[in-house]
């Protein structure tokens, strides 16, 4: 057999587009409205613990599994199990991958939206976050609005998918993650330095203990799933193309330590500038699109860091939709021999398609509901409260208990003699978060989900 599939040009490349999966919408827009809502410091401490215990061993899991079959997730189960039900758990992850992309390019095309409407001036002239949230409204209920920005969007992803792992995603994010930090810099010191940003500051950083309850410490595990793009084979994809001599477990920590920096930058960013116009840091998901133009407006240069801003997120979206659309291409690559291009235009076109029920969930078709849910928050459910928490589960649960000690080990070692000669009891430690303490955690968080609240 012919062996020409690609590769990562170097291992900064990869550290870089894995980490451009991990930094996105996730961590700019959802981290800061759920630390926001959920108290502050407290929860971030828990969240910090979450990423700490459950992400990066789980990481290290998803990544090795890809790297050592340089496959898919379908052909990476098939590989290392022939089993029906491991590689079934494949398909679920492009199914998942299919799912997420498709909601999350509406959101992601509402960030390339805002960076026009900051360019044609509609940012600057709020007087309170109540004004913002009219534009906010007028726009999302506009359906050619929503659905030239998902198109918009979805076209960037798939002329970068096009051109494949080295020439597109690698590339692309080498461009992307630098301009991505420097902007989140300049938006740090404009936010520090703003008068009355301590209490942003103070609320990001001292902890009320009181704060935490069973339902936030589920919803930081959640987020730490999300996050880190863990759970659907994104970063198995990723890791299919590295090379064996590369350090899984120091590229695993290097990718984390990116995601979670950034997002607590993002926190800051955004804390710093909330708290000094006074606004409501718990405004929910609506603190971005709503709170942070209010504050925009009520700031000198407000529009230059508007247009910063979006263009940031726009930025962060669009890495972490490229993973998404790669797992299922990489899919149809491998297992059915697709060339790349094909699979981009058939597959990437009919995610768009699905997306569009989504982009009119908040207009057309805001009354149309299943189970009490808009089509958008459906799909968003199904993908992101199921199977993601059910794959990460999964794939917990073969790396600790079905792959073969002695080969998983192995696989692990290469590229890492010198991190497990040096740290010998590492080895032990990330066995038995694989084994016990993740599974047991996701499996909480999942029944939790689907309902069966222990909150009460
Ligand atoms: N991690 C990304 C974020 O924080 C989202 C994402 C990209 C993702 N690829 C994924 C989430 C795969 C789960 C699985 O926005």
């Amino acid at each position: 057999m012919v062996q020409n599939r690609e590769v990562w040009g170097s291992k900064f490349g990869f550290i870089l587009a894995a980490a451009g999966s991990a930094v996105g919408l996730g961590n700019i827009w959802k981290f800061p409205y759920i630390a926001g809502e959920n108290g502050g410091a407290a929860f971030v401490f828990v969240y910090l613990i979450c990423i700490a215990i459950i992400g990066f061993p789980v990481l290290i899991a998803e990544i090795l599994i890809g790297r050592t079959t340089q496959k898919n997730p379908v052909g990476a189960f098939t590989a290392l199990s022939h089993n029906k039900f491991w590689i079934s758990i494949g398909f679920l992850g492009v199914l998942a991958g299919f799912l997420i992309l498709s909601f999350y390019s509406v959101i992601g095309g509402w960030t390339i939206g805002y960076v026009i409407e900051t360019l044609k001036g509609s940012i600057s002239s709020f007087n309170d976050p109540a004004e913002a949230g009219e534009l906010f409204n007028a726009l999302v209920g506009n359906v050619g609005w929503n659905i030239g920005f998902h198109t918009i969007f979805f076209a960037l992803v798939m002329f970068i998918v096009i051109r494949g792992v080295q020439g597109g995603i690698e590339r692309a994010s080498k461009i992307m993650m630098p301009i991505l930090v420097f902007i989140l810099v300049i938006l740090i010191i404009r936010g520090v330095t703003l008068k009355g940003a301590s209490a942003g500051v103070m609320f990001l950083w001292v902890p009320d203990w009181s704060k935490i309850t069973a339902e936030s410490i589920l919803i930081a595990l959640g987020h730490a799933f999300f996050t880190l793009s863990l759970g659907m084979g994104a970063m198995m994809t990723y890791g299919s193309y590295m090379s064996k001599k590369d350090n899984v477990v120091t590229s695993s920590a290097q990718i984390v330590t990116l995601d979670t920096l950034i997002a607590l930058m993002a926190g800051l960013a955004i804390f710093t500038a909330v708290f000094a116009s006074g606004l409501d840091p718990a405004a929910g998901p609506g603190l971005i699109f709503q709170t942070l133009p209010a504050v925009f407006s009520s700031m000198t240069g407000g529009t230059f860091f508007s247009l910063l801003f979006f263009l940031l997120l726009a930025i962060a979206a669009l890495t972490s939709a490229i993973s998404l659309l790669e797992v299922v291409v990489a899919y149809f690559v491998d297992e059915q021999k697709w060339n790349r291009k094909g699979a981009v235009i058939i597959f990437g076109g009919i995610t768009y398609l699905l997306g569009i029920p989504s982009a009119l969930s908040f207009n057309v078709m805001s009354g149309v509901t299943f189970f009490d849910l808009n089509f958008f928050d459906l799909i968003d459910f199904i993908a992101s409260n199921i199977l993601l928490p059910f794959g990460g589960l999964m794939i917990a649960v073969f790396a600790g208990w079905v792959w073969s000690r002695t080969e998983m080990m192995a696989a692990a070692k290469e590229g890492a003699e010198r991190l497990f000669e040096t740290y010998p009891w590492f080895e032990g430690i990330w066995l038995m978060f694989l084994k016990f303490i993740a599974p047991v955690l996701i499996a909480l968080v999942l029944l939790n989900k689907l309902g069966f609240s222990i909150t009460g």
